[in-house]
Parts: structure tokens; C-alpha cells; sequence
């Protein structure tokens, strides 16, 4: 079963087409990372599945029913924007108007569950004003989780984390995504979405460029052996003809051998032609080369 099924979706702000044919599918139980450039709509199609901005064309299914059925839209926790919360009053009192709004039963309960779930049940009676951006992001995600929704759609929630309060989110979401709920997140730190996505979605210009599972890019990014030599032109010659492709990396200088061991590539330059190897490692192409690559492809 998909938890979102989106297709021909449209949106457009007067003559500004802000989304443009997109389809998309989430599985249940995903967690999904929805990447693209800024401007390229992403913000907008979360604002349409979650029925916060009416759509101009095409279809969104959530389980199969149309987006804007009431039972169906009871199951979306969404963060988009910064909850609105009083500076003054404490994270439960927040909690507790928010509950109210929702009209929750057993809203107490229901409050020290999404707070335990996102780390903050220590921190109920500290003042929204004194929170972090961690502690405000995590109240953020409770708000969204308060009634146990299916889906929740977050948009670019690990923005300004530290390194520790990216490693909370992390759980938090996995957790969650362990219990069934399925994740629809938005955000351009490629190296923490790549940590916890099993689904991803590119979008360029409105429309879905690529989507794939976590396998699927796995299986799309090779490792490499990257070393680093004093005449890296001629012993990239060299590996080519005797691995296959082999590149230099710009950046950094190393010359990348995709099909070989570390340990063949530095005994061939050396015992063959007596060049010694300074610097050699193994590594694996990342989602954020793998997503620059996939940007210039298009643009060439
Ligand atoms: N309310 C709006 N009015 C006019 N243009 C908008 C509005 N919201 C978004 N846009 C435009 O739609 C495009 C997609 O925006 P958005 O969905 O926010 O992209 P992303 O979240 O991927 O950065 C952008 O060009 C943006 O300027
Ligand atoms: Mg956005």
C-alpha cells in the first residue's frame, strides 16, 4: 500500500508554475527524502498533500483516498513552518494549547507520549523561549505527532543542527518509522538524509526527476579506491588501461579506480612502472555527488 500516490500534480501562483506534472510515490513505512534545488517546489507539493494550499490540476491519494477526505487528513502530522508558540509559556502549556485545538481526548497522556518520543520529556517545564533550535525543532515534530498520525510531512527539520541534535532527529525518525509511520522529509543535508532515507525523490523545476529506494542508489554509487601519487596524469593513464575508468577528482586530486582493489592498483604502479603510492583509500560515492552529478546531466 502507498501512503502517497501523486500524479499530473499542478500548481501554479498566477503565472509562476510551481509545480508541473509531478508523480510521486511514497511507500507505507518509508521514510522518504524529498531533494531538490530551492524554488524547485518542494515546499509547495508538501503544502498540497497536506491540504494546506488547494491543488490546480492532477491527483494526490493518500491509502488509496483522495487527499481531502476528512479521516484522511486526520492522519497528517505536518512541520513546515516554525510552530507558533508563546516565548513565555512552557513547552506543556504549549503542548497543552495545542491539544486543546486539535480537541484531543486524554490529551495528557497523549502529550507525555510525543514528548518522550521526541526527547524532550526532561525539558515539559523549561520556557519555549529558553529551548534551543534543537529542543524547538523536536517540539515542532511533538505538535505534529500529537493524535498518532500516519504521515508526517516535514520540511527541512535538521536545518541549523548540531551535530548531536541531528544524531536526536535521526532516532526520532527511525523510531517512528519502525512503528509504521511514514516519513516524508524534505532537506539539503544529503549526508544525514542518506543515514535514514529508504526512499528518495529528486525534483527539478516541479517535476520528479528520479525516485529510487536506498537500495536502488546503493547500487547506483560504486565504491572506488582513491590514492594520490606525484604524477597522478600519468599513472591515471596507467589504471585506466590496466582497471578500467579511472578519474581524478578536482577537488582533491586523487585519482578514483573503480574497478580494482586498493591493494592491486598501489603493487601495479609500483612494481611496473615505480610509482609509489602516498595516499590510498576505499570509498563509496555519496548521495551528494551522486545528486550534483545527476543536476549537471540535466543541464548539459
Ligand atoms: N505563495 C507563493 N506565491 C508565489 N510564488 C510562490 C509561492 N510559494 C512558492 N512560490 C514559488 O514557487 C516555486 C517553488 O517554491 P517552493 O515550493 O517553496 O520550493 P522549494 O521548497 O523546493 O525551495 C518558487 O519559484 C517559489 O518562488
Ligand atoms: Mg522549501
Amino acid at each position: 500500500m502507498n501512503a502517497i500516490e501523486i500524479r499530473n500534480l499542478t500548481k501554479h501562483f498566477g503565472a509562476k508554475q510551481a509545480v508541473n506534472g509531478l508523480t510521486m510515490t511514497v511507500p507505507q513505512g518509508a521514510i522518504y527524502g524529498f531533494i531538490g534545488e530551492n524554488g524547485s517546489g518542494k515546499s509547495t507539493t508538501e503544502k498540497l498533500i497536506c491540504g494546506l494550499i488547494p491543488k490546480s490540476g492532477g491527483e494526490i491519494k493518500l491509502w488509496g483516498k483522495d487527499h481531502r477526505d476528512q479521516e484522511v487528513r486526520s492522519q497528517i502530522g505536518v512541520l513546515i513552518e516554525a510552530p507558533g508558540c508563546f516565548p513565555n509559556y512552557t513547552v506543556w502549556n504549549n503542548m497543552k494549547l495545542q491539544a486543546a485545538n486539535l480537541g484531543l481526548k486524554n490529551e495528557n497522556a497523549e502529550i507525555r507520549r510525543v514528548l518522550r518520543l521526541v526527547r524532550m520529556d526532561g525539558a515539559a517545564s523549561n520556557k519555549y523561549k529558553n529551548c534551543s533550535l534543537g529542543m524547538k525543532q523536536r517540539i515542532g515534530i511533538a505538535f505534529a505527532l500529537l493524535g498518532n498520525p500516519q504521515l508526517l510531512v516535514l520540511d527541512e527539520p535538521i536545518n541549523g543542527l548540531d551535530a548531536d541534535g541531528m544524531r536526536i532527529m535521526r532516532e526520532i525518525l527511525t523510531d517512528l518509522s519502525h512503528c509504521g509511520t511514514t516519513v516524508l522529509i524534505s532537506s539539503h543535508i544529503l549526508g544525514e538524509l542518506e543515514k535514514i532515507a529508504t526512499h528518495y525523490g529528486i525534483i527539478r523545476g516541479g517535476k520528479m526527476l528520479r525516485e529510487m529506494t536506498a537500495e536502488e542508489l546503493n547500487a547506483d554509487c560504486p565504491t572506488y579506491v582513491a590514492l594520490k601519487t606525484d604524477d597522478t596524469e600519468k599513472a591515471r593513464a596507467i589504471l585506466e588501461r590496466a582497471f578500467g575508468r579511472a578519474d581524478i577528482d578536482e577537488q582533491t586530486g586523487e585519482i578514483r579506480v573503480y574497478h580494482a582493489s586498493a591493494e592491486d592498483t598501489a603493487k601495479y604502479l609500483f612494481g611496473n612502472f615505480g610509482i609509489a603510492v602516498s595516499e590510498i583509500r576505499t570509498a563509496k560515492i555519496s548521495l551528494e555527488e551522486y545528486y550534483i552529478d545527476l543536476m549537471k546531466e540535466g543541464k548539459e
